[in-house]
């Protein structure tokens, strides 16, 4: 079994569904294992990963970076970074905000640093821009990553409560998508140090 982790911080509920749609994405593949965490529960038992092939991070977009109870984790983390203790582990990461680019892809950059410090191996999107295909005839909320990032799955909520289609279901399916993409890469990589 192969084993990965979801760390997550959502302040009002949107970012939650999408570590959610991330997980369920996951755990579709055979034989992996998910552990869906907070970032309160993992800061709490950091060094509960040590066995997992890869570690997801999801963040809300809060002033063009991660949230700051995110960003207190990333400190947290300077204990492992010690011991190298997540050195070759896969990593990856998902955001969300209110505006349609709210300056999310410096959220997943920030995180890509952090998985750098740390010696981990990044995966990013791996899915094309649906609504920048000329033969798509969907909706805009309906669209594969459509508001085309790379990195990682980048989702939008407007600034209503988090329901069915907030975020929209577009970006459910991306976030779904990825943590497939994650779990098969987890999967092939497993646990374990490149040399
Ligand atoms: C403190 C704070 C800062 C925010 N900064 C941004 C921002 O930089 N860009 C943006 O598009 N939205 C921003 N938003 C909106 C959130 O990203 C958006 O409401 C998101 O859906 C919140 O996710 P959550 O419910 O998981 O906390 C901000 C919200 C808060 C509370």
């Amino acid at each position: 079994m192969t084993t990965i982790a979801i760390i997550y911080h959502s302040g009002y509920g949107h970012t939650k569904l999408v570590a959610e749609a991330v997980r369920d994405g996951a755990a579709s593949v055979d034989g992996v294992e998910v552990r869906l965490h907070t970032v309160e529960e993992a800061g709490d038992a950091l060094d509960s990963f040590d066995d997992v092939a890869g570690i997801i991070f999801g963040s809300p977009t809060y002033m063009g970076s991660v949230s700051a109870p995110m960003e207190d984790f990333f400190d947290k983390t300077s204990k492992i970074w010690f011991r190298q203790g997540w050195k070759d582990k896969l990593a990856g990461g998902f955001t969300n905000s209110g505006s349609l680019s709210g300056d999310k892809l410096a959220t997943l950059q920030r995180m890509s640093v952090l998985a750098g410090q740390q010696q981990m191996l990044w995966v990013n999107l791996g899915l094309g821009n649906q609504t920048s295909d000329p033969d798509y005839d969907g909706a805009f909320e309906d669209a594969v990553n459509r508001v085309g990032g790379y990195l990682g799955p980048m989702a939008q909520s407007a600034n209503a409560e988090p329901g069915p289609n907030n975020p929209p279901r577009g970006d459910i399916k991306t976030a779904k998508l990825y943590g497939e993409r994650f779990a098969k890469a987890a999967k092939r990589w497993g646990v374990g140090l490149i040399e």
